[in-house]
């Protein structure tokens, strides 16, 4: 059995005292032992605080990026060490915003991958197809490289140590969803790529997930959570999706 998850991604958005509300109002409604995972990743700033607020509570915090180096002379990055002392569990890697407007390339998502692993953190591994590849019916042949280069450089054991989330790029920030037989068709195919460690694995879907669109995601059989953007910014939206997980 797979365990459910819905993992909010605040991308660059938030303050202090936003924040500190926005997750006050999330764990006021979230109370309680539940069947599904929860987490949110914050933007680094605000990681320690948000760690200090979900203290013994059952929601999770995460990253939404790591550095593939541990420590040094690297300007802006932010390594995992530093992820784990403040309290992350997660990592988010090779959001197709980091992969579009930071070049992120396949073969360094596969190292953050793997500085994830090294370092006990769950890496969240992001792919996606953007419209043009999906028209050009290029789908599975993007997703599928994507995931190799991570196969090969962590190998089958390694990737499963870490959670898929399927994100098509045209459904991003779109209010267009994949149905949930489209997603489900991705999912399949992901799992098949991934042999018998993939059935294990969680596969969340994400793109546009409202509090609407969810249950019927969540009722695919290869689609495990999900990793929620705008949705996740506002508390009842976001447990309305973690309550459709359960
Ligand atoms: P939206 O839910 O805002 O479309 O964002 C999805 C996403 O990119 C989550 O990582």
């Amino acid at each position: 059995m797979r365990r459910q998850i819905v993992i909010g991604n605040w991308k660059m958005n938030g303050s202090v005292t936003a924040n500190s509300e926005l997750l006050a109002e999330i764990l006021d409604q979230w109370t309680g032992v539940h069947q599904a995972e929860v987490a949110v990743c914050p933007p680094y700033p605000y990681l320690a605080a948000a760690a200090v607020q979900l203290d013994n509570s059952n929601v999770g915090l995460g990253a939404q990026d790591i550095s593939t180096q541990s420590s040094g002379a690297y300007t802006g990055e932010i390594s995992g060490d530093m992820l784990t002392d403040v309290g992350c569990r997660y990592v988010l890697v090779g959001h197709s915003e980091r992969r579009e407007y930071h070049g992120e390339t396949s073969e360094l998502v596969a190292e953050k991958f793997q500085a994830a692993l090294d370092k006990g953190l769950t890496p969240v591994l992001c792919v996606g197809e953007t419209l043009a590849e999906r028209e050009n019916g290029k789908t599975f042949d993007v997703i599928g490289q994507q995931l190799l280069a991570v196969v090969e450089h962590c190998g089958l054991p390694g990737v499963a140590k870490g959670i898929i989330a399927y994100e098509p790029v045209w459904a991003i920030g779109t209010g267009k969803t994949a149905t949930p037989e489209m997603a489900q068709d991705v999912h399949s195919y992901i799992r098949e790529v991934l042999g018998p460690e993939g059935d294990q694995m969680r596969i969340l879907y994400g793109g546009s997930v409202k509090p609407d669109s969810a249950e019927g995601l969540f009722g695919q059989k290869d689609i495990d959570g999900a990793l929620v953007g705008g949705a996740s910014l506002k508390a009842e939206d976001f447990v309305a999706i973690c309550r459709a997980a359960e």
